[in-house]
């Protein structure tokens, strides 16, 4: 064992080897950690284990690109993922739209006046908060008792941390006054600065690992298979949100937080309530004066609207509430050594300059890379390899450069010459007239393109399979085990064929248990939604929300793919109706019929409907929603509502929204000063409503 460990000499490995050692040796330390925490069974010494851990810390001294996400570097005592038990958010723990400027504040407000259909005299209260940089956390109440508690992780679904959750203090047990049968608290767990520097202190002198930050501390602290370990840690939490409510007996986002109080949870001192912009403005700055005083970590200020029944009529987009957002703080900026510009192709052919700098310290946080956007930002900005750059990064933006400092650039510098072919192919690479990037035009024989679309297939919002990251998925595509999306679904079975001559199990780094581990995990993803089948595609332009959209429309991958084909004749019905769906105009159809024209992509469908089980769209559970499966069009003046809330109200109540009224369309609303919608919908015989009338449909008038 021992010898295994030391050899080859670090110093000798080339990346490639330095990649595979890498993972080897993740794969090698899990199965200790596991043998040790989990079983408490070693079969190596410490100073074994140590030495594991010293190869693995000196390989990435000497690559630091080549740090995994699941490093045994970052590993927090023993918390791989794999030990706790999922928990299905009855509610999903949605995240926050950002704004950076007094700008985009004002924005947020209008597009919610606008969506609001708000008269100007109204005015939107919100409540701001200060946006305190922990971990959030769910914890569900039943009759006023703790019963489950869990971690976001994907918003969806999260860890259950139950016992860990008991163990802080500042977290009651049971409610404390007329709690709700059912109500689930999320907020966030932290730890204080003070507290952060004295467990820092306590790690270093028992040789433990000393945190980066008090984010990382609170996580590392937080997600522990012992919850003696989460004990020992000085955690605390702020309350500001629910999910799952029953029932809801508070009108305001206000009137929640007093209940909060009632119930015994701690909530944020800073939080106010705003009745203008200006009162906004006035909020977020006393937050920022505080800032650096304050106990803890904050990167910005949360304004939500205080209105109950407003914030359910703004709904979401996707991920996001519409009827809150996070100010930010402003970027933190360093100054650096710009060496050399690297080109990366994406999943779509975009090539995009990327800038590898000497690193430099921002806000806390180590960085190398910084983006570079695009070629026109290069020119503008006359970026020039060995210049000194400022960069900046705010929250978890990508760090960018934001300029050269002139008076530091060398005599031999020259002027960036942007390529014009794909450094990785060597296709030509092109940029259309009207376009910011160049794009290469080799399509899956480029190998970026290829990997870039397997990583997005398993990436976190398509089939996110644990086990199969990004660099799994690297070093699987460079080894031929899988090219493209269909070779992840038949890995099992090649692996199996006793004509295979060197299975999983037995490549370095893997084992009978970690090969059966990820052969499982991806069979679990066998059922698969057909909105996130289509997002993970990766179709150009195809987004979360549009493959929703496409997915309700169509219904199933059969009759998506028949009225694809049918839509390619851009004169035919089915072109009208692609372009009648919400969201999609003339580009968006063109990338989504020139992807499924491509026989190449066509195969790969056929494969995965082979491999999978594609569920037809399910309408939303909206009980007996009288417009579900409904195709509806609204033209003229609304009153009560705006067009956009009209909208996404239909579509939340199972309906489709069409753009322009054809023999499909199920029912028109039409408003005052409706025009050619009207007489086209009365002249095919279609049912017309005014917006009363479609309001006493729906059950709201
Ligand atoms: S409200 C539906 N309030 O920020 C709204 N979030 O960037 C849910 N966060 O996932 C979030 N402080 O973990 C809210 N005062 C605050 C917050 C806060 C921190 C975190 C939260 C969320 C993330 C989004």
């Amino acid at each position: 064992m021992a010898k295994d460990i030391s050899s080859p000499a670090v110093d000798d490995l080339s990346e490639k080897d330095a990649a595979q050692e890498l993972v080897r040796l993740a794969a090698e330390m899990t199965k200790h950690d596991k043998r040790y925490h989990q079983d408490d069974a070693p079969i190596i010494s410490d100073a074994e284990y140590d030495a594991l851990k010293s190869r693995n810390s000196a390989i990435e001294a000497l690559f630091p690109d080549l740090v995994r996400e699941d490093s045994p570097s970052n590993r927090v005592g023993a918390a791989p993922s794999a030990g706790y038990t999922k928990v299905k958010h009855s509610v999903p723990m949605l995240s926050l739209g950002n704004v950076f400027s007094g700008d985009e504040v004002q924005d947020f407000f209008s597009r919610i006046r606008r969506f609001l259909s708000l008269e100007e005299t109204e005015t939107v209260e919100v409540l701001a908060e200060p946006k305190i940089d922990g971990l959030s956390f769910s914890a569900r109440y039943e009759h006023g008792r703790l019963v489950v508690g869990a971690t976001r992780g994907d918003g969806q679904e999260g860890e259950d941390i139950t016992a860990n959750l008991k163990t802080i203090r500042d977290l009651p047990d049971m409610l404390m006054s007329d709690a709700p049968k059912v109500v689930e608290i999320r907020g966030e767990v932290f730890i204080t600065k003070d507290n952060f520097l004295a467990l820092n202190a306590a790690q270093e002198k028992n040789d433990a690992k000393v945190f980066a930050n008090p984010r990382n501390a609170a996580a590392g602290s937080l997600r522990q298979l012992d919850p003696k370990v989460t004990r020992s840690r000085p955690l605390t939490l702020f309350a500001y949100a629910w999910g799952e409510a029953d029932p809801v007996d508070w009108e305001s986002q206000e009137d929640f937080f007093a209940r909060l109080k009632s119930w015994g949870l701690p909530t944020n001192p800073l939080t106010r309530v705003c009745k203008s912009v200006e009162d906004v403005f006035s909020a977020y700055s006393a937050i920022e004066e505080q800032r650096a005083s304050l106990p803890y970590d904050i990167d910005g200020v949360v304004y939500k609207v205080n209105r109950l029944d407003w914030q359910q009529r703004l709904g979401f987009v996707s991920r996001a509430p519409r009827w809150a957002t996070a100010h930010k703080f402003p970027a933190e900026q360093a100054e650096t050594l710009l060496e050399k510009i690297d080109i990366q192709v994406g999943r779509t052919g975009s090539l995009t300059p990327v800038a590898r700098l000497t690193p430099v310290t921002v806000g806390g946080v180590v960085v190398s890379n910084a983006t570079l956007h695009n070629e026109d930002e290069i020119t503008r900005k006359d970026v020039r390899e060995g210049d000194t750059v400022v960069i900046q990064r705010a929250g978890d933006v990508i760090p960018q450069v934001v300029k050269v400092i002139a008076d530091k650039r060398s005599q031999s510098s020259r002027a960036y010459v942007y390529p014009d072919a794909c450094p990785i192919c060597g296709s030509h690479a092109v940029r259309e007239e009207g376009e910011a990037v160049r794009r290469c035009t080799g399509g899956l024989i480029c190998e970026a393109q290829a990997m870039e679309r397997l990583k997005h297939f398993v990436s976190r919002n398509a089939f996110d399979i644990e086990g199969l990251g990004a660099k799994n998925i690297e070093v699987f595509y460079a080894e031929g085990l899988i090219a493209n999306p269909v070779d992840v679904f038949t890995l099992a079975k090649r692996d199996e064929d006793p004509r295979n001559l060197t299975p999983l199990r037995h490549k370095e780094g893997w084992g009978t248990t970690s090969a059966d581990n990820l052969f499982q995990a991806i069979d679990e993803k066998r059922t698969v939604s057909l909105d996130r089948f289509l997002y993970a595609l990766g179709i150009r332009q195809i987004g979360l929300a549009t493959a929703r959209l496409l997915a309700q429309s169509y219904g199933s991958l059969k009759a998506l793919r028949a009225n694809l084909d049918k839509a390619q004749d851009r004169e035919s019905p089915a072109h009208e109706d692609l372009l009648n769906i919400e969201s999609v105009g003339a580009a968006v159809a063109r990338d989504l019929l020139e992807f499924f024209a491509e026989p190449l992509n066509s195969e790969v469908v056929d494969g995965l409907a082979r491999e999978l089980n594609i569920e037809d769209f399910e309408a939303p559970d909206v009980g007996r929603s009288p417009i579900a499966g409904r195709t509806v069009v609204f033209t003229g003046t609304l009153e009560t509502m705006s067009r956009n809330e009209a909208k996404a109200g239909a579509q939340a109540l199972g309906a489709k929204v069409a753009g322009s009224v054809s023999a499909k369309t199920d029912l028109v609303i039409a408003g005052p000063s409706a025009g050619s919608k009207l007489k086209q919908a009365e002249s095919l015989s279609i049912d017309v409503v005014d917006e009363q009338g479609y309001l006493k449909i729906i059950g709201r008038a």
